[in-house]
């Protein structure tokens, strides 16, 4: 089965080609950073715009790089939430125009579940059950994954997600939206160690998570030492960075030990962060855990983990409605399925 996957929660328009399980024919990413850059971060409205602009030029270069006729293409699967509403509107009424013109099958995917879904995408996959980490610029969620459908939420963000505190502390010195891997570079010139931010692990029993205390600790350190940034912004950027890496290594691990998987797959943009990835494998090691990361591309919103989602939704036959409608919110049952 081939399906055609659209991904437009945020500001990454995206579109994919992916048969069965695993084969990506095809995929494209068009993303708007630049433009919301200057912004410090996404405005809604023009993201809506852009994802009108690039909607059917993105389609096009995905059938175009797969060289498929748009005849092969047996289901359309496309996010519908949670997300920025007017956003996903265009990816998700697109899918829904393209399915019922051409007669084929359709069905919604959960943007979570589709970045859970990203841990597929490759040869070497995590063997059920798994723990999984899903983290973004909106979220920061821990599943305990034990079928291709079943999903348990074991913890996540009370207030900002990682990536956004990434982001936020990134804007506080100046340097621009997204902030991950600027931060992520500037955390390797500098020392972790000179300045320590605090770590929340709020109950020790809790797989939630709270990343707005260390935003807050950041912020009183640059304005206290405002005079100075310039000298210590990599030690910041470290000592940040290695705060927040501490508190997900150990939740992780903990749900890992505590659930008996032995495996962590790590997904979202974050998981790009390779100081991340690495200091994971390291921490694991003796304890005889696996880490998972998908490629670097598909860490951040693709629609290949769309389509990967929706052949296993259709498969089950599973299918949307085309008066389904999308939603902002996390829902554990975004599509009425179960
Ligand atoms: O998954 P994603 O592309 O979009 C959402 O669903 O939100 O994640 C984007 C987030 C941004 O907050 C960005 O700063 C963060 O992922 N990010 C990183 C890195 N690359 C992207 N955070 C830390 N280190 C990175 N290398
Ligand atoms: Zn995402």
């Amino acid at each position: 089965m081939i399906v055609l996957g659209i991904e437009s929660s945020c500001d990454e328009t995206a579109a994919a080609l992916v048969e069965n399980d695993n084969i990506i024919l095809s995929s494209v990413i068009a993303s708007q950073t630049d433009i919301h850059n200057k912004y410090g971060g996404v405005v809604p409205e023009i993201a809506s715009r852009m994802h009108i602009e690039a909607i059917v030029p993105v389609i096009k270069e995905t059938l175009f790089k797969a060289k498929l006729s748009i005849k092969k293409i047996d289901g359309v699967a496309a996010t519908r939430g949670p997300g920025l509403i007017g956003a996903l509107l265009i990816g998700f009424s697109f899918a829904k125009a393209f399915a019922y013109a051409r007669n084929l099958k359709f069905v919604g995917v959960n943007h979570l579940e589709g970045h859970i879904y990203s841990s597929f995408l490759s040869e070497n996959i995590p063997a059920f059950p798994f723990i999984s980490l899903v983290a973004s610029g909106g979220h920061t969620n821990i599943y305990y994954v034990d079928s291709y459908d079943n999903f348990e939420l074991m913890g996540q963000t009370r207030d900002d997600a990682v990536g956004e505190a990434f982001d936020k502390v990134s804007k506080m010195m100046g340097l621009g939206y997204p902030g991950g891997i600027v931060i992520e570079e500037m955390a390797k010139k500098g020392d972790h160690k000179k300045i320590h931010f605090p770590r929340t692990y709020l109950d020790k029993e809790s797989f939630d998570f709270s990343f707005s205390g260390i935003k807050s600790a950041v912020l009183r350190f640059i304005t206290e030492h405002s005079e100075n940034l310039d000298a210590l912004k990599y030690d910041i950027a470290a000592g940040f960075q290695a705060s927040v890496l501490d508190v997900l290594k150990t939740k992780l691990i903990n749900a890992c030990l505590q659930r008996k998987c032995t495996s962590i797959a790590i997904t979202g943009g974050v998981a790009a962060n390779q100081t991340f990835y690495q200091q994971l494998v390291k921490d694991t090691q003796k304890l005889g855990i696996k880490i998972f990361a998908p490629k670097k591309e598909l860490c951040g919103d693709n629609a290949a983990m769309i389509a990967a989602r929706g052949y296993r939704l259709l498969l089950n036959n599973n299918y949307s409605k085309f008066d389904h409608d999308v939603f902002s919110r996390n829902k554990i049952d975004p599509i009425g399925l179960k």
